[in-house]
């Protein structure tokens, strides 16, 4: 006969490893061996880190720390105090509305509410089909053709917030003969 103690349900423990038991990925120990010995260099690494990626994956983070020599916290502190870093993954398409002077007073900010509503989400979000995120952003140096809209590395002028959807329309790979754009990088 069994005893109780022996028809108590084991508890599972599933043993997950430690994260950063392997080296950081070659791209990432590319740029933190950029800033090895570099006591003022976490942001510049985080940017880097970035603009690689498109966000700040949460280990990469960790392997800042344990790489360069940084208190955890401390890595984390400086990420999220910053409003530029992000953690989660970009859209496919990042949708930038300038805010620079130029395109606000050309009524950037009606191009800007028009995309929220239409695409359903906020500033710093993305779709949930991982399509588009939506920023903005101060002048890209393109007054001329205020109020602007980029999205990825294509800028758009003179929107409008119906050309501006149109654009996105475009991007979605629906037909339409598409607002103009400018390449200006
Ligand atoms: S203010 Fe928008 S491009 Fe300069």
């Amino acid at each position: 006969m069994r005893s109780k103690a022996a028809a108590k349900p084991y508890r599972r423990h599933i043993y997950q490893g430690d994260p950063l038991a392997a080296p950081p990925p070659p791209e990432l120990m590319v740029i933190l061996d950029r800033h090895r010995g570099e006591p003022d260099a976490l942001i510049t690494a985080l940017e880097e880190i970035q603009a690689h990626y498109g966000y700040l994956p949460e280990n990469s983070l960790r392997y800042t720390a344990r790489e360069l020599g940084f208190p955890l916290s401390r890595v984390f502190g400086v990420a999220t105090f910053y409003n530029l870093f992000q953690f989660t993954a970009p859209g496919r398409y990042i949708i930038r509305v300038c805010k620079g002077t130029a395109c606000h007073v050309n009524h950037s900010a009606e191009i800007l509410s028009h995309l929220k509503e239409r695409l359903g989400i906020d500033e710093n979000e993305t779709t949930a089909d991982g399509l588009f995120t939506l920023q903005t952003v101060a002048c890209v140096g393109a007054c001329s053709l205020a109020p602007v809209l980029v999205v990825n590395d294509v800028t758009y002028g003179n929107m409008t917030p119906a050309k501006a959807w149109e654009a996105l329309a475009e991007l979605r790979g629906e037909s339409t003969d598409g607002p103009s754009k400018e390449e200006v990088r």
